[in-house]
């Protein structure tokens, strides 16, 4: 018997995988190379079913002999363990993504004679469709909420980009850049304090209370799928916090992250230049055990926010408080600060995960903005937050108009910096029937 070689993510199944698959068959013994959570979301969004649950609908298709994990991209480390006699896949991947893999596996092949068999690609089915289907039918608070976990195992670093109500929750959702071969995109939202309140046109200062502030991320909630992380400032009174995690928990968000202050919250971006109290490590400490208790699930996660490098604490401090607030039960850290230089921010980072080389590790560079995502990734960084730029960069555009039109008297003059009347209105699918 032969050996055939299958490689396949095999998200969502229809009729072009499984021709391959008879295809294949007829060649010989058909083993699939399934791509993992970690090779998918290398190159691509993170699969609606995860490695096991793909495996289980694989295994049962007919014609499959042997279901391995294919842990990258690139066929070649299986192809080299298994020597298959031929390897059969669409010809789509002759052009596009695809391509220089294609090269990698008519390469290796050779080495022992094998044969690349392309198959024409099954007409009449996109995936791109499927897609776009599976997002209009929406996602499960459940779901949505475990995501962010997969995405933290499975990503060199998750991209996270505020959202304040549902038209930059659907930026943020659908908003796709092609990046060589990976198709780049933001992994969820920051339901941040700061835009949520200028939004609304108040301070942040935790004057927008849970309420209103359940109202936005409802709004998101409403028209997303991808994961939330919802910023929770204080986190309030620990009697109330509980009940904050219940309320979020219910909605789906993956995290909360509250940060160790006490007293009046400002923005962390005025540092010293206002008067902040940090609370003590112990009572934060108490606050992060008591949300950890109130939970329902085991995904929800509480992220304790460090706040001695906004205080100019130093590191010291802030690694101690880290070590507390882990021992409390934090299922990560977020690190922040307000220097332009992330001299201090790498500091903490490195020498937090000799200590702790597993637990999530959160930052937000909107003053070290120069600081690249692949630069956090070296230094151990889970998650990225671009906290508060979409915000930023409508309002100076809005000013602009408004400006334009007063000066104008009429909106002519403002009418090539404006997205068309004809897009705004089918900007929002189902607007016309
Ligand atoms: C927010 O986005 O509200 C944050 C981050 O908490 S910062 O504004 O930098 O404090
Ligand atoms: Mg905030």
């Amino acid at each position: 018997m032969k050996k055939v070689y299958v490689g396949m993510s095999a998200d969502l199944i229809h009729p072009g995988h499984l021709n391959i698959i008879t295809e294949a068959r007829k060649l010989g013994e058909v083993t699939i190379g399934l791509l993992t959570d970690k090779a998918i979301a290398g190159y691509k969004r993170l699969p609606f079913l995860n490695y096991d649950q793909r495996k289980i609908i694989v295994e049962n298709i007919k014609g499959v002999e042997k279901v391995v994990p294919q842990e990258t991209l690139d066929y070649v480390p299986n192809l080299i363990s298994l020597k298959p006699d031929y390897v059969v896949h669409g010809d789509d991947w002759k052009t596009g993504v695809q391509k220089a893999t294609r090269e990698r596996v008519i390469e290796a092949l050779k080495e022992w004679g094998g044969e690349l068999i392309e198959i024409e690609y099954t007409k009449g089915i996109s995936s791109t469709l499927l897609n776009k289907g599976m997002k209009e039918i929406g996602t499960t608070p459940e779901i949505r909420m475990k995501t962010l976990r997969r995405l933290i195992d499975s990503k060199q670093i998750v991209r996270m980009m505020e959202a304040h109500n549902g038209l930059t929750g659907l930026i943020v959702e659908n908003l796709r850049v092609m990046s060589g071969s990976e198709a780049r995109e933001f992994d969820g939202m920051w339901l941040s304090s700061l835009t949520d309140s200028t939004a609304k046109g108040k301070p942040d200062i935790e004057a927008v209370d849970v309420t209103a502030r359940l109202q936005t991320l409802n709004d998101i909630v409403e028209v997303t799928t991808k994961p939330i992380i919802y910023d929770g400032d204080t986190g309030g009174r620990a009697e109330h916090f509980s009940f904050t995690v219940k309320s979020l928990e219910r909605l789906g968000v993956s995290a909360v992250i509250i940060e160790d202050k006490v007293g009046l919250k400002m923005n962390s971006l005025f540092g010293t230049d206002v008067e902040q109290q940090q609370d003590l490590p112990e009572s934060f400490a108490h606050k992060i055990s008591l949300g950890k208790k109130s939970q329902i699930t085991n995904d929800f996660m509480i992220i304790a926010r460090v706040e001695s490098l906004i205080l100019k604490k130093g590191v010291d401090d802030a690694l101690s408080r880290a070590k507390i607030y882990a021992a409390a039960g934090a299922d990560g850290i977020m690190i922040h600060s307000k220097e332009k230089d992330p001299a201090e921010v790498f500091e903490f980072c490195r020498r937090f995960r000799v200590e702790e080389p597993n637990l999530p590790l959160v930052v937000v560079p909107s003053t070290y903005n120069t600081v690249y995502e692949k630069e956090l990734v070296d230094i151990g960084v889970n998650i990225v937050i671009y906290a508060n730029q979409l915000l930023r960069s409508a309002y100076p555009a809005m000013i602009k108009t408004a400006k334009e039109i007063l000066e104008n008297g009429r909106s002519y003059e403002s009418d090539s910096s404006m997205m068309p009347i004809s897009e705004i209105l089918i900007l929002i699918p189902g607007g016309k029937q």
